[in-house]
């Protein structure tokens, strides 16, 4: 069906994709072309989502960080026209208490600030040690198993897992089901009823917790939310939230980096080699953030809502329009990172957009920046000979959460 590109000036015969774009099964680690080609020919265009509806689609790097810092953009889910990630979120949204992941300024700065602390990059450095630990552990435990191993639930499960649940005080006993809820509440494929029921099932549990850190506190996040409901500071159902998001989004995030990325350097063993070999934390710290901008795992765009006319790229969003950012086609964009399919771990690549940008950008940023530190260089050290077990066409990827992963890595030494 010939779709038009409603409202976009001049132009009533272009048609309109529909987002997310499939990948090429080929080149898995490339934004899919369609994307690509808007970021160079059309830059503020539009597609079509889920529900038939056609938000604003923002590609160019300068754009994404000139509109995720405009007040005129609104999280606020609840708004009519919002471009909501899949039917599940927009079934919720109305029901769904106010969190910083739906809320602006002035309350989402008051918000942030209650949860800021633990993520601060003073904490998370102090926590590098016990990453190494759990890091160092989990090898310990690869190399005794069987060769060849699963990397994904050997190692990228586990570590952002285990880290989470001691910061946030979850027992890590708990893993299988919160991270089965967790992917199924994210998965775009649930319908809303399972999503539903899994992010009330995550709910349920994280409330239960809160209350007992009420009368038992440790020295933990929940704990921390816990009094400041018993402060009077926030409600309970707003800290069973906080927690449920911080659960999901600190340890689904950084269990897809860690076996992507050793793809991405088995496939590129100049670069592996690059991190294997040094000692210098400034080369490793680079190489997490080209990882971060080559891979840049949340492929299914940052959504906004504009609350005023907003103009950008000769266009005109109006008030009450749906925005949707790429960030992987803003970190592909070659006005910005030049050959951007070329992994370059020595390339300056600091200024990518993986973790989003302006009030939103991602809280655990510093844990998953030392998470990929800590695993990244300690992995290729201590098992140089790491490579596939099967052929790289045989590895699946799963495209069906709001962050790309693998299913499966299986590797031999
Ligand atoms: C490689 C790992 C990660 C990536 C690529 C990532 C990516 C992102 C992105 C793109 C956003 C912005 C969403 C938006 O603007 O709408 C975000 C927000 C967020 N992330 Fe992450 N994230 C990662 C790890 C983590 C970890 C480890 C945690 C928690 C411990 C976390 C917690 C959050 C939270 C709570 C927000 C919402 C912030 C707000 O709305 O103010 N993330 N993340």
């Amino acid at each position: 069906m010939a779709d038009t590109r409603a409202g976009t000036a001049g132009d009533t015969t272009s048609p309109v994709s529909g987002y997310p774009m499939p990948r090429d099964n080929r080149c898995p680690f490339h934004p899919p072309a369609g994307v690509r080609r808007l970021t160079a020919e059309e830059p503020v265009s539009k597609v079509r989502i889920w529900d038939g509806s056609t938000p604003w689609f923002i590609t160019r790097h300068a754009d994404h960080r000139a509109l995720l810092t405009d007040p005129r953009g609104s999280i606020d889910e609840s708004r009519p026209g919002f471009p909501h990630m899949t039917r599940g979120r927009a079934e919720t949204a109305k029901a769904t208490p106010k969190l910083i992941t739906n809320t602006d300024a002035p309350e989402h700065t008051r918000l942030r600030r209650m949860v800021n602390l633990p993520f601060t990059v003073k904490k998370v450095e102090a926590l590098r040690p016990a990453i190494q630990k759990i890091t160092d552990d989990q090898i310990d435990a690869m190399l005794a198993g069987p060769d060849p191993a699963d990397l994904v639930t050997a190692l990228g499960l586990p570590v952002p897992t285990l880290v989470i649940s001691e910061l946030l005080g979850v027992p890590y006993a708990d893993h299988e089901f919160f991270h089965h809820n967790s992917t199924v509440a994210l998965r775009h494929d649930s319908s809303a009823e399972q999503a539903g029921n899994a992010g009330g099932a995550l709910f349920g549990y994280l409330d239960g917790l809160i209350e007992q850190k009420m009368t038992t506190p440790a020295d933990d996040m929940l704990s921390e939310l816990a009094a400041r409901v018993q402060a009077g500071e926030m409600t309970r159902a707003e800290a069973a939230t906080m927690g449920v998001a911080v659960l999901i989004a600190g340890h689904e995030t950084s269990a897809s980096m860690i076996p992507l990325g050793t793809l991405a350097l088995l496939q590129h063993p100049g670069q592996l080699a690059v991190l294997r070999d040094t000692e210098d934390p400034k080369v490793v710290a680079a190489a997490v953030e080209e990882l971060l901008r080559y891979l840049t795992i949340v492929h299914t765009g940052v959504r906004r809502i504009a609350t005023e006319d907003i103009e950008v790229g000769g266009q005109v969003i109006r008030a009450g329009d749906g925005i949707v950012f790429d960030l992987s086609a803003a970190n592909w964009d070659a006005g910005m990172f030049p050959e951007p399919e070329r992994l370059d771990l020595s390339r300056a690549a600091r200024q990518h957009v993986a973790f989003g940008y302006g009030p939103h950008q991602c809280l655990g940023q510093s844990l998953a920046r030392v998470e990929l530190q800590v695993v990244y260089s300690t992995l290729y050290r201590r098992v140089p000979t790491l490579r596939l077990a099967v052929p790289f066409e045989e590895i699946e990827f799963a495209f069906e959460g709001i962050a790309y992963g693998l299913r499966s890595l299986p590797v031999t030494w």
